[in-house]
């Protein structure tokens, strides 16, 4: 199994100096592949981020009919998709990618039925789908749940209006894309409002879909009876972009993020700023630097444009290394928290209470055998040993892997003493 492994010196500091780019979000081109299926032909995805997730979603779209193409070396994937798609999206596959309930929509819309797995994912909360469902249920479909898959069936989606309890990003995508070739007018209402959704509507537009609203809380979504292949560039993934800014506030050093967009990260670079960060932005990217510790601050993880839950884990362990005690709430997923106790391993100093976590900062770590439990918790764990002395090793790094494609080669250019190691499976 393999794990990475970290190497710092007694004052614990590795800092970085250098550059990285950042390339296109996971959570975005996911659904643009996802996407395709709405239309018959060929669409082509460009900007794909080189992960594994997007080699399931690739088979998976596979298995319901369509000719797959991944290029990773030119980051492109061209998908064909038939006139008569399939309409079972099987459990080993779904099981990998929580995203794959993203067909769900697609699928209802363009075949008038889906199976579709109940999918597992990260370790990081119960995540129920009953906004999905309700959702397709409001325009029309019968759902129900059978044998571990949902089972959806229609003649055609009837627009509605859908009130979502929560901005759920997955609910409103699927919502979204199913509301594009159902008859009438669909308002989704408290929709949530990422980036990676403006994309998906600007995707679908461009396909023919009448979306007005992008980028609010209100969708509106007018049906059409055809949507037409495009080409389509992935937005830049604001995460990874994210967690280079706490890799710089973390270790110190200056790290510029090329292509990391500012604007989609105005909460954290603000915050990163008043704790003590030197930040400079521009239209390429931005710059985040760092000499000695932070000043601790406070975090609420909210739906965007507030802090995201992506990022909760990277501020958590950067208030483990700053000056004072910091207070962390998450609000989207509960069990986000799980990670501390591997953070705890390295001397972090953090209790929790609920959803909320009381943080008091500490010079430096203590290097220690760790594991990852999910892909943010993962690459968090290792920028903590970019602050903690002796030897610092990451199992189950796959999961880092699925989210930041080249994450220890991108670190050993920025001068850390980082490895791949292969782990018996008795030191797992
Ligand atoms: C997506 C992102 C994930 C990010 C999250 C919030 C992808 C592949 N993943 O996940 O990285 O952390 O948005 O920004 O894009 N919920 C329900 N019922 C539902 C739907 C959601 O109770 O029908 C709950 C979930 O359990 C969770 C919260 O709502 O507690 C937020 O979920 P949601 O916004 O849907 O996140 P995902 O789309 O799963």
């Amino acid at each position: 199994m393999e794990a990475f492994r970290l190497t710092s010196p007694p004052d614990g500091r590795q800092p970085l100096h250098g550059s990285v780019t950042v390339g296109g979000a996971k959570n975005s081109a996911l659904k643009l592949m996802a996407a395709s299926l709405l239309a018959p032909g060929t669409t082509t995805i460009t900007n794909l981020p080189d992960i594994l997730d997007v080699d399931v979603m690739g088979r998976l779209l596979g298995e319901l009919g369509c000719e797959v193409e991944l290029d990773h070396d030119a980051e492109r994937a061209t998908v064909r998709a038939p006139e008569e798609l399939g309409h079972h999206a099987p459990y080993h596959l779904v099981r990998r990618l929580r995203a794959s309930i993203s067909v769900l929509g697609p699928l209802v819309a363009r075949c008038g039925r889906a199976r579709v797995a109940l999918p597992g994912g990260d370790n990081i909360g119960s995540r129920g789908l009953d906004m999905h469902l309700r959702g397709l249920e409001a325009l029309g479909a019968s759902v129900a749940i059978e044998h571990g898959y949902v089972v959806a069936e229609v003649a055609r989606l009837r627009g509605a209006t859908v009130w979502l309890d929560f901005p759920s990003v997955g609910a409103t995508e699927n919502l979204l894309m199913a509301a594009t070739l159902a008859e009438g007018t669909t308002v989704i209402d408290n929709a949530a409002r990422e980036p990676e959704i403006a994309d998906l509507c600007r995707m679908l537009q461009r396909m023919g879909a009448r979306v007005d609203g992008v980028g609010t809380g209100t969708l509106v979504v007018e049906g059409v009876d055809r949507l037409e292949p495009v080409t389509h560039e992935t937005v830049t993934d604001r995460i990874v972009a994210g967690t280079w800014a706490f890799a710089a506030a973390i270790a110190g050093g200056e790290l510029r993020v090329d292509r990391g967009r500012a604007h989609h990260l105005e909460i954290v670079l603000d915050k990163l700023a008043a704790a003590g960060a030197r930040v400079s932005t521009d239209d390429a990217g931005f710059t985040v630097a760092a000499d000695g510790r932070l000043e601790a601050f406070d975090v609420v993880t909210l739906p965007y444009p507030g802090f995201p839950t992506d990022l909760q884990p990277f501020a958590l362990t950067l208030a483990a290394v700053s000056e004072g005690t910091a207070m962390i709430t998450e609000n989207v997923f509960e069990a986000r928290f799980m990670f501390v106790q591997e953070l705890a391993r390295l001397g972090a100093e953090v209790r929790i209470d609920g959803h909320h976590a009381v943080v008091r900062g500490k010079p430096v770590l203590s290097g220690a055998d760790v594991v990852a439990h999910d892909i943010r918790a993962g690459a968090a764990l290792v920028l903590a040993g970019l602050a903690a002395e002796g030897r610092t090793t990451v199992a189950d790094s796959y999961h880092v892997d699925r989210g930041y494609p080249g994450f220890v080669e991108s670190l050993r250019s920025l001068g850390v003493d980082v490895e791949r190691v292969q782990l018996p499976d008795l030191e797992r």
